[in-house]
């Protein structure tokens, strides 16, 4: 059995990622503003934090000078129950705008087109990896279960799993790349393996209690030297039993990683277009549960796994060196009370009337997206404007409201749709509008919790035209917001909610034609059928809620030893 020692474990539950629920930022007078984040993860874990009892640890979206950290650190932990990982600016450009949203973010959403490869963000990829490994493995004790968020941290698994057992986790990484354990790594293999800066990881010392090894941490631009030292390993022991061996020496044995993807998983045609395709998947495996929100991704994940490490897959997981990383599907949800409570509000009930009187005799169609390339918002402007072409009757008696959350602004891809989308709107509207009416209200900004329950709730269908999301949430908030009106909700078929959310309207958002016949079917559909597809809907979005999908994860990940299912290996 497990290296537990027979002792009472605690359970505590650390979960990572790289956006915080707050993003801090400092004003001209140097005073920190402390923001909601946006996007579906934060969404979703937030859902969770009301029902489960978690550390949240993360990058604050700021590199905060040193001498002001501890009033920062103070509010982050009472107020958020948060723990930052600070990076420098130029190393969170590299790792947030470079490699995860300059390389991840296309390839995973099939837009290998839009990928800059560039080895100087895989270095930073790695290092801010290595950053987070360090923050984490210093919070970790023993039986701790650890839960690691999406694209930005896929080389966490690995590289905490070789810090908590003591070993160099740069040295790790390059005798995994080798394919063969060596006992020391020298700078020049280093260099050449993966073309690290040389000194990472060196001298290497026998002494009887075991392998004393040097390695070098960068600290705020000082080089640190860290001892670590491994014990000497009976023969035959697969790598997992070495590496609980050596956690306990810690303190640290026992400990459960978790991984979920937020994104899809693509085809393992597209995945392996990536440069530092072993690498990534060699990050994740060193889990104990890999979760994705549908069946399709899982089995990309799996397929990539046999053609490009060539490992042998079970239908739910994998055998790597001893350990066994079950694979899973666990779709996501949000907390649809809060939608439903919040449009009690008098504040938000308030505001809705003041909108019905504003559209009244006219039917609202709402978008609302973070101005992202995959989120379809030129397809769903062109499907508009085709709808509109065909069908006059319906000029001035319908709005497109859309609201494009700023998102990821120093990427050039961002900033290339920002333009598209405005010259599309400016199009659109001048060719369509008068004096009196705009077919698209276009807001390119952040809206508060109650304006956008409150649009929610006065739309009368909702379009969402991703041409790749892993899930996609606001699909589930407007059905949330909708049990008066029972509007239509038009969802693409390339979403992950596609596959849960019967009761939709499904479009392939490229046919601009049948988006345009779904624009008209969603505004002339009879109460009855709409009433029956949103409870059909509603049921759905009920059940299968964030702290639902928090809470099986979770349970799953409680309940696995970290063992292949025929015993350990070797
Ligand atoms: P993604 O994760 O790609 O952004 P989702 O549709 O899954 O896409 O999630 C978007 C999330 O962002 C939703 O939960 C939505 O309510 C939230 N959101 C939208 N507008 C804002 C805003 N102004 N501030 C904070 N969150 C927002
Ligand atoms: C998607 C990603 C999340 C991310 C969110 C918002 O949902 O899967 O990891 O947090 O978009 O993007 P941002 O770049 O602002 O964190």
């Amino acid at each position: 059995s497990q290296a537990d020692g027979g002792e009472k474990k605690s359970q505590r539950l650390i979960v990572v990622s790289n956006r915080l629920p707050v993003t801090i930022s400092k004003d001209a007078n140097g005073e920190y503003h402390f923001k909601m984040s946006s996007g579906g993860l934060v969404s979703a874990l937030s859902g969770c934090k009301k029902t489960m009892e978690f550390t949240w640890i993360g990058w604050p979206g700021k590199y905060i000078p040193v001498e002001d950290r501890d009033h920062v650190n103070d509010r982050l932990l009472k107020e958020y129950n948060c723990f930052p990982v600070y990076l420098n600016d130029d190393l969170a450009d590299k790792h947030y705008n470079g490699f995860s949203n300059s390389i991840l973010w296309p390839l995973f959403h099939y837009h290998p087109g839009e990928m800059n490869f560039d080895a100087a963000h895989w270095l930073a990829y790695r290092e801010a990896n290595m950053r987070f490994a360090e923050v984490v493995s210093n919070f970790c004790q023993s039986g701790d279960m650890v839960w690691v968020q999406d694209y930005h941290l896929m080389l966490l698994p690995m590289l905490l799993r070789s810090m908590i057992s003591g070993e160099s986790a740069q040295g790790e990484m390059v005798r995994k790349e080798l394919g063969r354990v060596k006992e020391g790594v020298d700078d020049e293999v280093v260099k050449d393996v993966l073309g690290m800066q040389p000194g990472v990881a060196q001298a290497v010392e026998h002494t009887d209690e075991g392998v004393e090894m040097l390695d070098d941490v960068e600290e705020d631009g000082e080089l640190l030297q860290m001892k670590a030292r491994r014990p000497h390993f009976p023969r035959g022991l697969s790598t997992f039993q070495k590496q609980e061996i050596a956690a306990k020496e810690k303190g640290k044995d026992g400990i459960r990683i978790g991984f979920f993807l937020h994104t899809p998983f693509p085809s393992s045609e597209i995945y392996r277009v990536l440069p530092v395709r072993r690498e990534i998947l060699l990050g994740v495996l060193q889990c104990d549960l890999i979760g994705f929100h549908t069946y399709d991704y899982a089995r990309h994940f799996l397929s990539s796994c046999t053609r490009i490490l060539g490992l042998q897959t079970q239908p739910n997981g994998i055998e790597f060196e001893g350990r066994y990383a079950q694979v899973g599907t666990y779709p996501i949800g949000i907390e649809p009370m809060q939608f439903v409570e919040g449009l009690q509000q008098e504040k938000v009930q308030k505001r809705l009337k003041a909108l019905e009187t504003r559209f009244q005799g006219c039917k609202v169609i709402i978008g609302v997206d973070r101005l992202d390339y995959i989120k379809g918002i030129p397809q769903k402007l062109h499907a508009l404007e085709v709808f509109l072409t065909q069908h006059p009757e319906w000029i001035g008696k319908v709005v497109l409201v859309q609201l494009a959350i700023p998102s990821r602004q120093d990427v050039e891809e961002y900033q290339n749709l920002r333009a598209c989308v405005n010259e599309l709107v400016g199009r659109i509207n001048g060719r369509f509008g008068t004096v009196e009416f705009m077919p698209i209200h276009y807001l390119h900004k952040s809206v508060s919790f109650e304006e956008l329950t409150a649009m929610y709730a006065l739309a009368d269908a909702c379009l969402v035209t991703s041409t790749r999301d892993g899930m996609n949430l606001v699909a589930y908030e407007y059905i949330s917001s909708q049990s008066q009106r029972h509007g239509s909700m038009v969802l693409s078929e390339f979403a992950g909610a596609a596959q849960s959310l019967n009761g939709s309207i499904l479009i392939n958002p490229w046919d601009t034609q049948s988006t345009a016949d779904a624009i008209h079917s969603a505004l002339e559909m009879g109460p009855e059928q709409r009433k029956s597809n949103w409870e059909k809907l509603f049921n759905y979005v009920s059940k299968y809620t964030a702290e639902a999908w928090g809470t099986t994860f979770v349970n799953e990940l409680t309940r696995l030893s970290g063992l292949p299912p025929n015993g350990p290996a070797g």
